[in-house]
C-alpha cells in the first residue's frame, strides 16, 4: 500500500483549540506577525518542528513508571546503553539532554586547535557549535541537493569530489573530523545513500580523518535506503542502520527526533580516550556519565523509542504521511520542494508569491497566511532567518530560497488533519494575490527570526 493508514490506535487524546478568524487576526497582530511569539494554545495544527514533539507509545509511558532515579548506575542507564550499543554499534556512549549539547561536547574536544569540519549540510546548531569552538563549518552537498525541483533519490549525498578537493586545499592536518547529517535537515530532510556513506568514510579514513554521523533522523534515512537503493530491499531496517554506522567512528544524536521522545540525546563513539575527556566535561556541565542531564525515566523512554522507530510499519506510515501531503499539494499545483524529505514538506514561497519582492519576506508572509486561514504554524526558512545586512554597503543580502517548512511531528496528527492542511493551503494558493508583504519594525542583531516584530506593508 502506497500510503498506509496509521499503524496505531489512539488511547489518550489532547484537545486542540479551534479559533475563529477574528481571534487569529488579533493573535497574529499581537505577536508582531512572528509565529514564534504565538502561544501554542492558539495553534490548531503545529508544524513548527518534528523535534521533541513526538507522541510516546503506551510502552514508553509504561517505561516512564519504571524509571530508576538513582544518581549513579540506574537500571535504565544499562537498558539505554544496551539498546544504543546494539543499534549504533559504538562501545562508548555518553548521554546528553539534547543534540546540541552532544555537538558542543564533541567539538570542544576535537577543535582545540580549530580546523575545518565538512558536512553535507550542517544544521544551524552544529554550525554554531563548530564556530563557537573556533572551527569552520563547510557544506559539501551534491549540486542536485541545492536544486528545489530536480528529482534525485539521495539529494542529501555529500559530494566526494568536493571532499577530495577540500582535503587537497586545506590539508588533512586542518580537518580534525568530517560529518554527514542523515537525513539532511538543512537540505530539505533529504536522505543519504549507503553507497555515499561508504565512499565518504573511505575518503576520510584513507586520509586518517575521523568520521562522525549526525544521526537525528537515522531510521527515516534507513527506510529511504531500503526503498531506493539496490541490494537493500530485502534487508531489515536494523541491519541497514547497523551497516550505516559501521562505516563511522561515532555519532551525535538528538533523540527528540527518531528517539520518539520529548527530550534527550547522546554521543556514541569508538575512541575511548576521546570519550574519557568528553566525560570530564559532561560531569561539569550535564551530569554523571550514567545519566548526563536526563532522568532515569527519560533514558528508559529513549531505549524503548529507539526500538519502536525501527518498526517498518511505523516508518512506512511516517514517510508515507509526509509524501501524501506533498502529493496532495503537488496535485493542487502548489509549488513545493521535490521530492519531499522524510520529516517535512517545504512550500516554495518564491514560486507561490512570484510578484512579491524578497525585501517583503514572502516566506514569512505565506506562514502568516497559513495561520490566519487555518491556525496552522509552519516556520519560515528564508530572508528573515538567513538574510543579513552587508556591513559595507548597508544593503540586505537575501538567501536563494524562500521556504516555509511544515515539519510533521511523529505519531501526532492523523491523515485527516493532513488533508485539512492541504485544503487550507489550496485556499490560500487560490487567493494568493491577497497576501501582503511584511516589513521589520524591531529586530535583534543575531538570530533575529526568533524575536523579530513585523508589520504589513
Ligand atoms: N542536528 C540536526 C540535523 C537537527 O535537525 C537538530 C535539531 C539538531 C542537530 C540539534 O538537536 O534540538 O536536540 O539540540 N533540529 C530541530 C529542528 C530543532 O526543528 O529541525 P537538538
Amino acid at each position: 500500500m502506497k500510503h498506509p493508514p496509521e499503524p496505531f490506535k489512539i488511547k489518550v487524546v489532547e484537545p486542540i483549540k479551534q479559533t475563529t478568524r477574528e481571534e487569529r487576526e488579533a493573535v497574529i497582530r499581537k505577536a508582531g506577525f512572528n509565529l514564534f511569539n504565538v502561544s501554542a494554545e492558539d495553534i490548531f495544527i503545529d508544524l513548527l518542528t518534528d523535534s521533541g514533539t513526538s507522541a510516546m507509545s503506551d510502552n514508553q509511558w509504561a517505561g516512564i513508571m519504571k524509571g530508576d532515579e538513582s544518581y549513579a548506575g540506574s537500571r535504565n542507564w544499562f537498558h539505554f546503553y544496551d539498546v544504543v550499543r546494539d543499534i549504533f554499534g559504538f562501545p562508548e556512549i555518553i548521554p546528553t539532554h539534547q543534540g546540541r549539547v552532544a555537538e558542543n561536547l564533541l567539538f570542544s574536544e576535537t577543535l582545540k586547535n580549530g580546523g575545518i569540519v565538512p558536512n553535507n549540510n550542517h544544521f544551524d546548531t552544529t554550525r554554531a557549535n563548530i564556530e563557537c569552538n573556533g572551527g569552520e563549518a563547510l557544506d559539501l552537498v551534491i549540486d542536485e541537493g541545492k536544486d528545489p525541483v530536480i528529482n534525485h533519490p539521495f539529494k542529501g549525498n555529500l559530494d566526494p569530489t568536493k571532499l577530495n578537493d577540500l582535503i587537497e586545499k586545506y590539508g588533512v592536518e586542518n580537518i580534525p573530523l568530517g560529518m554527514i547529517t542523515i537525513t539532511n535537515n538543512s537540505g530539505g530532510g533529504q536522505p543519504v545513500a549507503m553507497q555515499n556513506i561508504r565512499e565518504i568514510s573511505e575518503i576520510l579514513h584513507q586520509n586518517g580523518i575521523p568520521f562522525f554521523i549526525d544521526a537525528c533522523r537515522f531510521a527515516e534515512n534507513a527506510y529511504f535506503i531500503k526503498q531506493r537503493e539496490a541490494d537493500y530491499a530485502e534487508k531489515s531496517i536494523l541491519e541497514i542502520v547497523q551497516e550505516m554506522f559501521s562505516y563511522a567512528d561515532g555519532c551525535t544524536m538528538s533523540a527528540k527526533k527518531d528517539g520518539l521522545v520529548n527530550m534527550g540525546g547522546f554521543i556514541a563513539l569508538n575512541d575511548s580516550d576521546l570519550a574519557r575527556s568528553i566525560r570530564e566535561n559532561l560531569i561539569r556541565i550535564e551530569g554523571f556519565p550514567t545519566y548526563g542531564g536526563l532522568s532515569g525515566r527519560d533514558l528508559e523512554a529513549i531505549a524503548r523509542g529507539l526500538r519502536e522507530v525501527l518498526d517498518e510499519h511505523y516508518l512506512e506510515f511516517r514517510i508515507g504521511q509526509v509524501e501524501r501531503l506533498a502529493e496532495m499539494l503537488n496535485e493542487l499545483g502548489v509549488p513545493i520542494l521535490l521530492p519531499p524529505g522524510g520529516h517535512a514538506v517545504y512550500l516554495d514561497a518564491r514560486r507561490f508569491l512570484p510578484e512579491m519582492s524578497q525585501s517583503q519576506f514572502p516566506a514569512q508572509a505565506l506562514a502568516v497566511a497559513l495561520y490566519r486561514e487555518g491556525g496552522i504554524r509552519g516556520v519560515e526558512i528564508g530572508g528573515l532567518m538567513f538574510g543579513k545586512t552587508d556591513p559595507e554597503t548597508g544593503k540586505e543580502i537575501y538567501p536563494d530560497l524562500e521556504l516555509v517548512r511544515l515539519a510533521i511531528p511523529r505519531r501526532v496528527y492523523t491523515n485527516m488533519q493532513m488533508h485539512f492542511v492541504a485544503e487550507v493551503i489550496d485556499k490560500i494558493f487560490k487567493n494568493r494575490d491577497a497576501i501582503r508583504g511584511l516589513k521589520i519594525v524591531e529586530q535583534a542583531a543575531v538570530l533575529r527570526h526568533f524575536t523579530v516584530r513585523l508589520e504589513e506593508v
